[in-house]
């Protein structure tokens, strides 16, 4: 227990404010110059901004990632643990079953599959004017993870649904919609499993159903557990990254310009777009034992908002940050994967499908504009557009 002088006097933050959720900039500005850590005055957790206090996340003695990543308090007890929610030396062993999968390698393996996938979705559009994530940025990244995991295509739409109630789910309570279609998915998944287990198919989630960790396969509801993150994680993220790399064509035309004459360039644009608006802006974890930081303490079993979107803003790390820069040397350094154990395995995935994207974009259309139409996801931890209607010029 910690007496009253001991509890840290500071700045509160309203992270959960609609505009500041869809626009959290200027706040994530004044944080990191003038209160490096806060505390959110909707739920109470200690919120870090700086990008070396984030790089905190690989600390696995201070933090435990057991309790779930969600800012809007502790996973509810019961339900099964996927990897992201586990901690070593259990995490370790699990994630040592997805790298293989993952890898730059076997990912690089993909590579004519996927460029296939975006391809059709390209093919299929007929109009100049057109909702760019009901036409791409949502499909095609569904259809890879699906094929990857060896899920139905044609069930989209509920993928869709279901995917968006898990994220929704992140910093704010649950509708009674949300969590009926979560139960549908745990049901889909189930009957995968036992499919599976019946009938096993080259795909990831027949090698996750053999694999053995520690000895042990895993059980049924573990494997529902990585399912539903596997198959959420796989596209609803890439789908935010696509559309927001589209609003940022949409407002620097001249770069699109730029990358079409040089394609080069379309690496650093990729790391830009994720350290600018990074899909996921921030990762929770529980505290295991106190620490000082900042001149407050922050105590044992306390929950710590680390902001991956913030720390891409930091002048300390980032010269000239709201700014694209493609000569950034360090533009790959942000930390909109996460960084330490849990850093995200699906990344060489997301970068090669954001590569395609960029690729395809630039050889069909000769400008991007913006309508106006849009609607941004509002919330704490996903950034990214439910829709974004764009109007193109076609390339003769
Ligand atoms: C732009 C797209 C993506 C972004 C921004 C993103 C972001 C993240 C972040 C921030 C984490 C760390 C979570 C934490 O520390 O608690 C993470 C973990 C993870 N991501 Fe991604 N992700 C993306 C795409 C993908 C894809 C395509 C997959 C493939 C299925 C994937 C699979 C995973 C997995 C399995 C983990 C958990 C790793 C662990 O706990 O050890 N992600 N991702």
């Amino acid at each position: 227990m910690h007496d009253k002088t001991e509890k840290p006097a500071l700045k509160t933050v309203e992270l959960f404010d609609d505009d500041v959720q869809r626009n959290p900039f200027s706040t994530y500005s004044a944080l990191l110059s003038n209160a490096p850590l806060a505390m959110d005055s909707r739920y109470g957790n200690y919120v870090l901004t700086r990008y070396e206090d984030v790089r905190m996340l690989a600390d696995n003695v201070w933090l435990s990632a057991t309790d779930g990543v969600d800012p809007a308090g502790r996973f509810p007890p019961g339900t099964y643990p996927d990897i992201e929610r586990t901690d070593p030396p259990r995490h370790r062993r699990l994630r040592a079953l997805l790298l293989k999968p993952f890898s730059a390698r076997t990912t690089a393996t993909w590579h004519d599959d996927v460029r296939k996938i975006f391809d059709e979705y390209f093919e299929r559009i007929e109009t100049d004017r057109f909702d760019v994530v009901d036409a791409i940025c949502y499909p095609a990244p569904a259809d890879v993870i699906c094929s990857i995991m060896g899920f139905p295509a044609e069930r989209r739409a509920d993928y869709r649904r279901w995917s968006r109630a898990l994220m929704n789910r992140l910093g704010q309570s649950l509708s009674d919609d949300d969590r009926n279609a979560l139960i549908e998915m745990a049901r889909f998944m189930r009957e995968q499993v036992v499919e599976r287990r019946a009938k096993p198919t080259p795909d990831l989630l027949s090698s996750l159903i053999e694999a053995e960790v520690d000895g042990e396969q895993l059980s049924d509801d573990e494997l529902v557990a990585h399912g539903v993150f596997l198959l959420a994680a796989g596209h609803e993220t890439t789908t935010n990254l696509l559309s927001s790399i589209v609003f940022l064509f949409t407002k620097h035309p001249e770069l699109y310009a730029r990358l079409y004459a040089d394609r080069d360039g379309i690496e650093t644009f990729v790391e830009e777009a994720l350290r600018l608006e990074a899909p996921i802006q921030s990762i929770c974890r529980t505290t295991l034992e106190e620490r000082d930081i900042h001149g407050s303490r922050i105590p044992e079993d306390a929950r710590v908002l680390f902001s991956l979107g913030a720390s891409g803003r930091d002048s300390a790390q980032f010269t000239e940050p709201d700014d694209i820069d493609l000569e950034r040397r360090n533009c790959a350094r942000h930390l909109a994967f996460g960084y330490g154990s849990h850093l995200c395995l699906g990344a060489p995935l997301a970068r090669l499908e954001a590569r395609l994207f960029v690729e395809g974009l630039l050889d069909r259309f000769a400008s991007i504009r913006a309508t106006g139409d849009e609607e941004r996801w509002t919330s704490t931890v996903v950034r990214g557009f439910h829709h974004l209607v764009v109007h193109v010029e076609r390339r003769q």
